[in-house]
């Protein structure tokens, strides 16, 4: 698993980023139940190594889970549905994305099929194209998660490569910083 890092010297929590449906925010405590949903969800882990028992994440979750730079709790009328993570792989399986921000995503199932991970995945790399204007973005996904490959061509991601990794098919892309305008 490639290990990260934060991203470096940005504000963090930012102030809540609005769009037309949803609002990107830093977590709070108030998030942690859906955070055991998150990550107890066998559906949101099919292609994620699987899901972990629920019992040890009501055990282990820490008070305010998520609470770093570049993850952010996607809020859909006052309720979390989903986290967006901006990660700096500073080791990755992969020398393409060794050093490069990678994006991650999870939402609940009842919130697929929506649009809402369109959404706030591009207000999220609107904000990364703010704060660390330039930078190029990586995301690898297994290519049997249908789901993720389109979104992430809704993205802009494009494919750097095809690999075999913890006995799967995986797709690593990347997105080229928007040129700043003006
Ligand atoms: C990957 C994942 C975020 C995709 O969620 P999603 O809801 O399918 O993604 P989108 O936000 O792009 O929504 C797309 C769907 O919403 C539909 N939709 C409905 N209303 C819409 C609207 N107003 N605007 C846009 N799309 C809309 C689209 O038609 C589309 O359906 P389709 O893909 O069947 O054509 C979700 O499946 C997930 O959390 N999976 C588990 C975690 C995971 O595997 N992460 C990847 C590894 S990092």
């Amino acid at each position: 698993m490639a290990e990260t890092a934060e991203l470096g010297s940005v504000a963090w929590p930012p102030a809540p980023i609005r769009t037309e449906r949803l609002v990107l925010r830093g977590s709070e405590a108030r998030d942690r139940a859906a955070f055991v949903e998150l990550h107890a969800s066998p559906e949101v882990h099919a292609y994620l190594g699987g899901p972990r028992p629920r019992d040890e994440l009501e055990r282990e979750m820490p008070e305010a889970p998520g609470q770093w730079p570049g993850s952010f709790v996607v809020d859909l009328d006052g309720a979390m549905i989903g986290q967006i993570l901006l990660r700096r792989a500073t080791e990755h399986l992969r020398p393409a994305a060794a050093g490069k921000v990678d994006l991650g995503y999870l939402f609940l199932p009842q919130a697929w099929g929506h649009g809402y991970a369109a959404e706030a995945c591009a207000a999220a790399l609107g904000w990364l194209d703010g704060v660390l204007p330039g930078e190029p973005v990586v995301l690898a996904t297994q290519t049997a998660n249908a789901g993720s490959m389109r979104l992430a061509a809704k993205l802009g991601f494009t494919e750097v490569e095809r690999y075999e990794a913890w006995d799967a098919k995986q797709w690593l892309g990347m997105r080229s910083a928007v040129a700043p305008s003006g």
